[in-house]
């Protein structure tokens, strides 16, 4: 019975686990070639992130291209957007919006 109370639990550990890898997986059906950080990304950030990311914060300024290309360097940038989903705290963005971030995040952060 031990065994089997086991077994239950591994399985549904591991069906948490898919669903897990499942949600935060970002639906990339965006056509990337019209993404761009002026046009797509700053106007994104500008109005999710710098009500707290704004230049003086001390969570890390989001205002412009360097502040953001430092954190997409340092690798916090992808793990909070579109792997934890922890930011932008208190929110979410839209499947459309992920797909543009994993866009510019793919195409290497340009500055463009
Ligand atoms: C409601 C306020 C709020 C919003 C909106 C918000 N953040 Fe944050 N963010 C925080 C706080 C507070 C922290 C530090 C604590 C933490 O990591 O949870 C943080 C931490 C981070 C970090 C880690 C910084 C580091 O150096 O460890 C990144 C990257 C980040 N946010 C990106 C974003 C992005 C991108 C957006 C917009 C899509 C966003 N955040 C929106 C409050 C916010």
């Amino acid at each position: 019975m031990k065994k089997q109370m086991m077994i239950l639990a591994g399985l549904s550990m591991g069906l948490i686990a898919c669903q897990k890898t499942t949600a935060t997986e970002p639906v990339a059906s965006n056509d990337c070639t019209a993404v761009t950080y002026a046009g797509t990304i700053k106007p994104l950030f500008d109005s999710r992130c710098i009500t707290c990311h704004g230049a003086t914060s001390g969570d890390g300024p989001i205002t412009n291209y360097a502040q953001t290309k430092a954190l997409v360097d340092n690798g916090k940038l992808k793990l909070t957007v579109l792997t934890t989903r922890s930011m932008p705290q208190g929110s979410t963005l839209t499947a459309g919006q992920l797909g543009q971030v994993q866009c510019w995040l793919d195409a290497g952060a340009p500055n463009n």
